[in-house]
């Protein structure tokens, strides 16, 4: 890298730090945000595939909505199967509903989630041009991580969901996502930082091998920025990488 190449590289860190220690941006002259999104407005060039993957996702949500294939049907409110672009830049996989998402319905909506939006500008993404899932689609009580059984009972929901979405490249929000995405018992430490491909086992015959890079839960990192924030960027950074590719 150059310079100019550190240059620039500092001010993103610095205005970063902003944004993830504040939640807010403000201008700043030197980082021009465009957006990598060429695919959203480009509906047009996907214009077939689009309708039927609303059709597919609609029949998927259907699905899980009634599903009672693991232990925490009982205790849900709702079920939060996921939600946003159906021509993907990045799906994020997180772990499991919170309260505020098994209120809603709606997928990384409380602290955790608003944290996370704070990640996207910095990357050149907003939250329309990305899906968002998670492992398990109901709450676990009292937030407890889910148990082997459940995400297994859970996984064909989002084997679909990557089949039907076609995204760019995955990012697994924490420990549970990078484990059962990347089919690995391999700490999120070894995971992180580097890029991997999805697993066979989730991929269609036909598909390609979907990149994935792995990075701290938005939660985790809220409990303990000091230590956390400076690999989270980094695995931005290579998130960043690949969306320019
Ligand atoms: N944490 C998750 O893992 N997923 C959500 O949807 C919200 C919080
Ligand atoms: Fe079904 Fe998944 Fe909910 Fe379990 S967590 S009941 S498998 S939708």
């Amino acid at each position: 890298m150059n310079d100019e190449g550190y240059r620039a590289a500092w001010k993103a860190l610095d205005l970063l730090e902003d944004w993830l220690t504040t939640g807010y941006s403000r201008p700043h002259p030197d980082l021009v945000l465009e957006k990598t999104g060429s695919r959203e407005p480009a509906a047009a060039g996907a214009p077939a595939a689009v309708p039927d993957r609303a059709a597919q996702l609609a029949d998927l949500t259907s699905e899980v909505s009634a599903c009672v294939k693991c232990g925490l049907a009982a205790n849900r409110n709702t079920t939060v199967p996921g939600e946003g672009s159906l021509d993907p830049e990045v799906l994020f996989i997180g772990e499991g509903p919170g309260a505020e998402e098994d209120r809603t319905g709606r997928p990384f909506v409380g602290a955790a989630g608003k944290y996370l939006d704070t990640w996207l500008p910095p990357i050149g993404l907003v939250r329309e041009q990305c899906f968002i899932a998670n492992c398990v689609k109901c709450r676990p009580p009292q937030n407890r991580e889910p148990h082997p059984d459940e995400i297994g009972a859970c996984l064909p929901y989002l084997a679909r969901q990557i089949a039907i979405l076609k995204p760019r490249i995955i990012c697994c929000l924490g420990r549970i996502a990078a484990q059962t995405v990347l089919r690995t018992t391999a700490s999120l430490g070894e995971l992180r930082g580097r890029i991997h491909r999805l697993p066979l086992e989730l991929q269609q015959p036909d598909g390609e091998a979907i990149p994935v890079v792995v990075t701290y839960h938005p939660s985790a990192v809220l409990r303990d920025k000091a230590t956390l924030r400076k690999p989270v960027w980094d695995d931005l950074k290579l998130l960043k990488s690949l969306l320019a590719k």
